[in-house]
């Protein structure tokens, strides 16, 4: 599958910090992802890698020097700004951050910055103490009021021996939001409140009902979401995967849960997209100490959750989103889904056919069937991911949005 990477002309702006090693491997990421990379280093940087290290891995000129740049009639700043996607600034020391704030132009990487009008991402990398300093909070403060993305730094034990935040986050993060710097923005101005992954309902300290689901799904809606230009909280139930970068993140465990961190950040919703696996049953009765085998407890009395989806489409002010289901159907899926549609007040239904192989819960692929009051289109067998960009693709094709505020 061609990457989202592929074609596009990155700019990564390294400076003089030890963690410039780290970012040859995000080099070289980007190189395997076709992308096109334009380093650029500070004479600083050239302390800690050379310049051939990133040549060898982009297999492309690597741009230091603003005048040599200029005499040999390679391409200059205003060339490299020009034709970039995007600019990715990893390592930033406090320096070169200081000297971004005040729209300084003394070298390459800088007058590129100030002569681009694309997405700049900054990653900052230093001492804890010198990324705690005022000066450099309100350098940052006011690299974002510029436009800037400032990515946080991780915490941890530092190259210096001390521990703290300055250390560059991983390639996997930071690379969301340079496919959102990369992405056409066409869910910008959106607030997508998803909901995945399993719901726990527990009998005893020891034991629960749940399901299958792996939270895939749902999680890569909010990535791609993210990717998309929206604003991204997931709400997700317990499960193996990582926080997707950019998005809020909220954990719960039980359906009750689920219903109440909904019904909570509802209101600031403008897409609602409920892809979690929600119990439909929980105990009556929940055991604060293990039930033991020899107990005369064998018969477990069940009461129904809410349904959150229907709670949401039965409210007042319902037309505030556009309000988007999951279900899961092994046969007359149009018929079925499209009950579920109406019953629910849903504008849109991701049918998915559990009966085909590679589809459903726990697996990367999926087959759905996107159902609207119009229309019903079957997707293609492909990935969660791939998935999640086709129905994204279908609710701004089809004019389901509801007006960016
Ligand atoms: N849903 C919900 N709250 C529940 C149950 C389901 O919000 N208590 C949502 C799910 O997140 C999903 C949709 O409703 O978007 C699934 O609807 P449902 O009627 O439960 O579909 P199926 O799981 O296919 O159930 P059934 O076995 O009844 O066909």
């Amino acid at each position: 599958m061609t990457s989202s990477f592929a074609g596009k002309r990155i700019v990564v702006g390294v400076t003089g910090s030890i963690a410039a090693f780290k970012v040859a491997g995000w080099v070289s990421a980007l190189a395997k992802d076709e992308a096109l990379v334009d380093v650029v280093m500070t004479a600083a940087a050239q302390h800690f890698v050379t310049p051939l290290t990133f040549s060898a891995l982009t297999g492309r000129a690597v741009y230091s020097d603003m005048f040599e740049a200029e005499r040999e009639g390679v391409i200059s700043h205003i060339g490299l700004a020009r034709e970039a996607d995007c600019i990715l600034i990893a390592p930033a020391t406090a320096h070169t951050i200081a000297r971004l704030a005040h729209g300084l132009a003394d070298d390459l990487l800088s007058t590129t910055v100030l002569a681009a009008r694309v997405p700049v991402i900054v990653c900052p990398a230093m001492n804890v103490k010198m990324f705690e300093h005022a000066a450099t909070r309100h350098n940052i403060e006011r690299l974002t009021s510029l436009g800037y993305r400032v990515i946080d730094p991780d915490s941890g034990l530092m190259a210096c021996g001390e521990e703290g935040a300055g250390r560059l986050p991983e390639w996997e993060q930071v690379a969301e939001y340079v496919l959102r710097g990369i992405t056409r923005p066409d869910l910008a101005g959106q607030r997508v409140l998803v909901t995945a992954g399993p719901t726990r309902e527990p009998y005893d300290p020891a034991r629960f009902i749940s399901n299958r689901s792996s939270g895939k799904m749902g999680y890569a809606l909010a990535r791609t979401a993210f990717r998309r230009g929206a604003e991204v909280t997931l709400i997700s139930g317990p499960t193996a995967l990582q926080a997707p970068a950019g998005v809020e993140m909220v954990r719960v465990s039980t359906a009750l849960e689920m219903y109440e961190a909904v019904m909570e950040r509802c209101d600031h919703a403008s897409i609602i997209v409920k892809a979690a696996a929600v119990a439909d049953f929980r105990f009556a009765r929940q055991h604060r100490q293990k039930v033991k085998k020899d107990s005369s407890e064998l018969t477990m009395e069940l009461v129904l959750n809410p349904d959150i989806l229907k709670e949401l489409g039965k409210r007042d002010d319902r037309e505030r989103w556009l309000l988007i289901g999951f279900a899961a159907e092994s046969q007359n899926i149009e018929q079925e889904g499209r009950k579920k549609l109406v019953n629910k007040h849903l504008d849109l239904i991701a049918v998915n056919d559990i009966s085909s192989d590679g589809a459903g819960f726990a697996v990367d692929t999926n087959q759905i069937t996107l159902i609207d009051s119009q229309r019903s289109v079957p997707l293609i067998h492909t990935s969660k991911e791939k998935t999640a960009d086709l129905l994204w693709d279908h609710v701004v094709a089809n004019k389901l949005l509801k007006p960016a505020v």
